[in-house]
């Protein structure tokens, strides 16, 4: 169950090399991700459209919400804080947006260039307790990663 993260940022790395286009790399990440890793129902993006409101980006899962403005989920608290929001049992996060009722824990990652959050990177498990601090570090860096991206394109 547990994902060595050198090599998945290896593979992240390799995978957008020499590619510019911002949506393709994003995409190709969500299927790399959700692919490499064990009891993951969705991963994906939300990306910032407007002021405090994140849009759905690409992901790989089931059909999800739309629109998430700062204010709500666990999203919009990685957004607020920007921090990484690591959900042992999304039942016991208040506001936690339900997407997939299949969805028992989370992990999601502000993606953040020159100090302003452009996007978050969500991972939803049908398993309680499916992260660990490992993961949500794990991720974390492959979050860096993504901030390296062409993020201009988003504008
Ligand atoms: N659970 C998230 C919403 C997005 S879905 O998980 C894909 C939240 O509470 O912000």
């Amino acid at each position: 169950m547990s994902t060595n993260y050198d090599v998945l940022l290896e593979q992240a790395q390799a995978i957008t090399a020499g590619e510019p286009d911002l949506i393709a790399n994003l995409s190709n990440l969500s299927a790399l991700v959700y692919h490499e890793l064990a009891d993951v129902n969705w991963v994906g993006f939300y990306l910032l459209r407007a002021p405090e409101l994140l849009v759905l980006g690409p992901f790989q899962g089931k059909v999800a919400c739309l629109r998430i403005p700062f204010s709500r989920g666990v999203c919009g608290a990685a957004a607020r804080s920007q921090k990484t929001q690591l959900v042992h049992d999304v039942h016991e996060f208040a506001d936690h947006i339900a997407c997939d009722a299949a969805s028992n824990s989370e992990v999601v990652v502000p993606i953040i260039v020159n100090g302003q959050v452009v996007a978050v990177f969500d991972l939803d498990s049908p398993s309680i307790g499916r992260f660990s601090q490992a993961d949500a570090d794990g991720l974390s860096r492959l979050g860096r990663f993504i901030e390296s991206l062409n993020w201009q394109q988003l504008c």
